[in-house]
Formats: structure tokens, C-alpha cells, sequence
């Protein structure tokens, strides 16, 4: 079993800085989603925003070899989008995810986001999605045990006839991006670690509308739906609180 880190006062805050510019950033991007952008020019404005803020770094450069500061997830690819030449079109919907460094801290963030009118099945898929995360946040405070966050967005999800991704979970982050525990979006209330104050987790439910399942593409990075199913990711990292928690972005 792995160990919760526990973040200081002085760590919080950085960590709260952090969070601010990354749902800032991840706002901004929103505004400038709209049919005829590349995702390539929608990385160089998080790069962009998130320089400009003294002490800040994209935190998924450099990750692994990651070459960009967003995620560009586009329809039917779940997780780690490449960014480049794509253009984005009237329909489609793009999940953007982000991270921001301070003081060698890391926060996680994702939002999907509609281009122009999308159909009413993308609309549910992007609600159902969005409603999971918020339903998760609602219960998650100190002494929960993961399990059952797990089991909220399971339950969410599954209730409306939609399909958790379930190869790709949330996590424990802080010192670094990825680390103990594994937040999975499916599993049985009242069971896994149990959440102490001061530890912080991203929580990310990836939902797709077709079969449970997912395929690596030749960029090496993105990874789809295996089905082609439309696929939507939201996602918020959370400092626990013995009340609750704080959503850092
Ligand atoms: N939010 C993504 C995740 O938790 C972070 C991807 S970092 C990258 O998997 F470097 F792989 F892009
Ligand atoms: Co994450």
C-alpha cells in the first residue's frame, strides 16, 4: 500500500495559486474554443496565459516527454490528446486538460467544452459527465474511503445509460502528477484507502457512449475509444478538508 502525502500551510497556498491560474486558463481556453481552431493554437494560448504568471509552469511539459501544456481530446479520443493540426468543427466536442506547477507542486484540471452546436446526444454525454464529477465532490471529505467516490460516479454514470472508460482513473498528486491512490471511476462504496485531511486527489470521471474500452494510436500519446464512441472528461483537483473539500481547479 502507498502513503497519502500531507500538504503544509505554506504548500496549500502555493497549491491554491496554482489551481487559481490553471481554471482561469482552462476558462480562457473555453472562450476561444469555436469552430475553425487548430487544437495546436489553443496550446500556445495555455502556454501563453499560464507564462505570463510569474512562478508558473505548464506542468505536463516534459512529463514523460510530453511535449505540450494541454491535453486536446477531440470526440471519440478519451485521454491525452496530442495538440496539433486538428481543426476543430461545428459539432464537435474537445476535452482540455491542463496542469500548472508552482514551487514544484502540481494541480490537474480538465473541462470538455462543446464547438458550436453539438447534438443533444454530446450535450448529455458532457452533462452526465460534468454531474458525476460535482456528485463525487460532494461526498469526498476526510475519513471517506475512496471506494465510495468511485461508486458515486459509477452509480451517476451507469443510471443515465452512459459507460465509464474504465482503464483510466484519478489520483493522488502533489510531488508528482501521478501518485498513491488510484481514484478509480467505478468500484463499492466503503472500500480502498480512507482520505485524511491535507491530502490532495484528482478526481476524473471519463465517460464514452458506446462499449467500455479504449485503443492507443500511432501518435503514442492519444488514446481513443476503442469502439469510436464519443468520449467527454472532466476533471477537478481536491484538497480534503475535515468538512469537505476544497476544489483547487
Ligand atoms: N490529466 C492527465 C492525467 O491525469 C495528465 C496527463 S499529463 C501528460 O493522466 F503528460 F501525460 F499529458
Ligand atoms: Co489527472
Amino acid at each position: 500500500m502507498g502513503k497519502f502525502q500531507i500538504f503544509t500551510a505554506e504548500e496549500q497556498q502555493s497549491l491554491r495559486e496554482a489551481g487559481k491560474i490553471l481554471s482561469e486558463c482552462l476558462a480562457y481556453i473555453g472562450d476561444l474554443v469555436a469552430p475553425g481552431i487548430t487544437t495546436k493554437e489553443l496550446d500556445r494560448a495555455a502556454e501563453e496565459f499560464i507564462r505570463r504568471h510569474e512562478g508558473a509552469t505548464p506542468a505536463f511539459q516534459g512529463y514523460h516527454g510530453y511535449p505540450a501544456t494541454l491535453c486536446t481530446s477531440v470526440n471519440e479520443e478519451c485521454v491525452h490528446g496530442l495538440p496539433g493540426d486538428r481543426v476543430l468543427k461545428e459539432g464537435d466536442i474537445i476535452a482540455t486538460d491542463c496542469g500548472v506547477m508552482i514551487n514544484n507542486l502540481y494541480t490537474d484540471a480538465c473541462r470538455t467544452f462543446g464547438v458550436g452546436k453539438i447534438s443533444k446526444e454530446a450535450q448529455k454525454l458532457l452533462d452526465v459527465t460534468s454531474n458525476a464529477l460535482e456528485a463525487a465532490v460532494a461526498v469526498t471529505r476526510s475519513g471517506v474511503r475512496v471506494g465510495t467516490i468511485s461508486a458515486t460516479i459509477q452509480d451517476l454514470v451507469e443510471a443515465e445509460g452512459l459507460t465509464i472508460v474504465s482503464a483510466l482513473t484519478g489520483h493522488g498528486l502533489g510531488k508528482t502528477l501521478h501518485q498513491f491512490p488510484d481514484v478509480p471511476n467505478y468500484g463499492e462504496k466503503d472500500t480502498g484507502p480512507m482520505l485524511p485531511v491535507g491530502t490532495l486527489i484528482a478526481v476524473e470521471p471519463i465517460v464514452c457512449t458506446g462499449k467500455d474500452g479504449i485503443k492507443e494510436t500511432s501518435d503514442l500519446w492519444t488514446i481513443n475509444t476503442r469502439d469510436g464512441s464519443l468520449s467527454a472528461h472532466f476533471e477537478h483537483t481536491l484538497l480534503i478538508t475535515e468538512e469537505g473539500c476544497e476544489i483547487i481547479a
